[in-house]
């Protein structure tokens, strides 16, 4: 399926839920996002109903988000029925992983291909500032729990955000004796954080990943480790616009992400549906189209005749916009 400015659109993002266990400061209030009503949310059949046209009508990749998806009850049979619909290929999560401990097998026998997980810091009391009530522990078993239950790639997404100041080293390190994909991607000052909830941030906090990908190889060159050498795309199976590095020898990879330095718009080949059952053309335009409507009535040519608004309203650049009304919990980055 091709979108007016003749891109396939072939990745849909899901958002299961705005609901979350944690609060990270750049994503929801301290109190949680005023939460959608259960009549709001699309029931996971609906959901499965929308997956099962939209595969008629192309679409191959499916990445589950949030919020937190694994927060959504029935999350697990969820994955198994979009998994079974004829023409998808692929289905993955992004997920801040403390659930995956006692899921990941679960969701791997699900048939979910992989998992991306959040993971900005790797500093305990950084972790619990950042995400007001988590503990850094939970994440990093729940990468262990992914890899033993053979996820694959298992990749993990740290924000960089210049006042964290974070060990950008030791991130990178995670690739060396595991197949771990670490992914740098460069903070989007959406203007969400501000005000009283707010953590302050803004576009001063933002590092260009080429400064990142600079900064780790001569940390890395200078404890005898060597640069970061760049990777075609097969290095790590994605969707997304990553850029991918390695160091000699490592079983992952480095990645980056820069959706301020370069936009990879000219590239985009994704749509968003949020919860309560809203087609985005584009992660920065507030255009959204009523899918929920025609899905309740059982109306599947209306559900497609969304899919087509929503398609052919995808902008061919977000420009100089970087942010929404909505909030990225509801939206699922
Ligand atoms: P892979 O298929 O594994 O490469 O994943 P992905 O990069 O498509 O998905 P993920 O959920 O891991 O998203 C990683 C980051 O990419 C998000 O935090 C966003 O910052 C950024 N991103 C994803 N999609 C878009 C997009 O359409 N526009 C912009 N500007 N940024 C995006
Ligand atoms: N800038 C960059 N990435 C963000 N994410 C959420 N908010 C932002 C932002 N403002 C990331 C999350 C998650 C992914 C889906 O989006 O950390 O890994
Ligand atoms: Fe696509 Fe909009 Fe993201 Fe650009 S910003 S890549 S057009 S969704």
């Amino acid at each position: 399926m091709k979108d007016s400015h003749g891109r396939t659109i072939d990745y849909l993002r899901i958002s299961l839920t705005d609901r979350c266990n944690l609060r990270c400061i750049y994503c929801m209030p301290e109190d949680g996002v005023c939460s959608m009503s259960h009549e709001e949310i699309l029931t996971l059949e609906e959901i499965e109903a929308i997956v099962r046209v939209a595969a008629e009508l192309g679409f191959k990749h499916i990445r589950l988000t949030g919020g937190e998806p694994l927060v959504r009850k029935g999350v697990v049979d969820c994955v198994r029925e979009i998994v079974n619909t004829p023409g998808i290929e692929r289905v993955a999560m992004t997920t801040n992983g403390t659930l995956l401990p006692r899921m990941a097998k679960d969701l791997k026998e699900a048939g979910l291909s992989r998992v991306n997980i959040s993971l900005d810091t790797l500093d305990p009391d950084q972790f619990r500032f950042i995400t007001r009530r988590g503990e850094l522990a939970d994440t990093l078993v729940g990468i262990d729990a992914a890899l033993e239950a053979g996820l694959n790639p298992v990749k993990v997404n740290a924000v960089v955000v210049r006042s964290l100041n974070q060990d950008l080293l030791a991130f990178a390190k995670l690739s060396l004796d595991r197949p771990l994909h670490v992914r740098f991607i460069e903070y989007m000052p959406v203007g969400e954080s501000s005000g009283v909830d707010g953590c302050g941030w803004g576009p001063d906090d933002v590092i260009d990943s080429d400064d990142v990908v600079r900064i780790v190889s001569e940390q890395a060159e200078a404890e005898g480790l060597g640069p970061l050498i760049p990777q075609n795309e097969q290095a790590a199976e994605g969707w997304g616009p990553a850029r991918y590095f390695a160091f000699e020898g490592a079983q992952g990879t480095v990645g980056v992400i820069s959706p301020m330095s370069r936009h990879f718009c000219s590239e985009c080949n994704r749509l968003r549906l949020t919860a309560d059952g809203k087609l985005r053309p584009c992660l920065f335009s507030d255009l959204e189209y009523d899918v929920r409507t025609p899905v309740r009535a059982g109306d599947m040519e209306g559900v497609k005749a969304a899919i087509f608004e929503a398609l052919g309203h995808k902008p061919e650049d977000h420009f100089d916009i970087v942010g929404t009304d909505r909030k990225m919990s509801q939206i699922g980055g």
